[in-house]
């Protein structure tokens, strides 16, 4: 079972309150050395295809490697929707972050809309098309109306997501969106969710915790 915390453009919690739990934290650029001198296993939010160059705001796979961040996050939705991320750059992240030695944790989902239109698994399987399959890829369906909103995904849907994404390229599958406390036994307990990316419920200790603990539970 994967837990990972995604702390987005918010400080984040004290990491040394995180020690022994087992999760992955991303948390922002400037918290990584930190997250790792405290030993955990830490991942970026983003990661550029290039080593160097001229890419003003961006951060290398060698940059992270050189820090001792284990693997980074690519094509969250907030990405896609705010800073044009598309299925081609998402594909050329992933690819060099693999190839670096980093693990990845590629999201996938669709909106309100999509859904609305019938749309999903069209979407999932176009999403999933710049990927190949890779010991060290991660899968995180994450359904973008379910981001920040509390709508969370029935179990139901999320299970028939994660088979369906299962489907087409073999990975584990995480499932994000509005897991909180009282939700991630129902959700984890699906047989195709393999963990949880958890953003506003992994800014609070007691919250993670709780949802790692929950986790650590149904593996057991
Ligand atoms: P949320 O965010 O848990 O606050 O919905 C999840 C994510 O964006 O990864």
């Amino acid at each position: 079972m994967i837990v990972v915390g995604n702390w987005k453009m918010f400080r984040g919690p004290d990491p040394a309150a995180l020690a022994g739990l087992g999760a992955i934290v991303c948390p922002p650029y400037v918290r990584l050395a930190e997250c790792v001198d405290a030993g955990l296993v830490t991942y970026a939010q983003n990661v550029h295809w290039e080593n160097e160059g001229a890419y003003t705001g961006e951060i290398s796979p060698v940059m992270l490697r050189d820090l001792a961040v284990t693997g980074s996050l690519v094509g969250h939705s907030e990405r896609r929707r705010y800073f044009g991320e598309t299925d081609e750059t998402v594909g050329l992240r992933a690819r060099a972050a693999l190839a670096a030695g980093l693990r990845v944790i590629a999201c996938v989902g669709e909106t309100i809309e999509e859904r609305r239109g019938g749309r999903t698994e069209h979407v999932l399987r176009r999403q999933l098309s710049v990927l190949e399959p890779n010991d060290d890829l991660v899968l995180a369906y994450e359904p973008v109306w379910a981001i920040g909103t509390g709508h969370t995904a029935t179990p139901e849907t999320a299970q028939a997501a994660h088979a369906f994404i299962k489907s087409i390229l073999d990975a584990p599958v995480i499932y994000g969106g509005s897991v909180n406390p009282d939700n991630a036994e129902s959700l984890l307990s699906q047989p195709d969710v393999d963990g949880a990316l958890v953003g506003g419920a992994s800014l609070d200790v007691d919250s993670f915790t709780a949802i790692c603990r929950t986790a650590a539970r149904i593996r057991s």
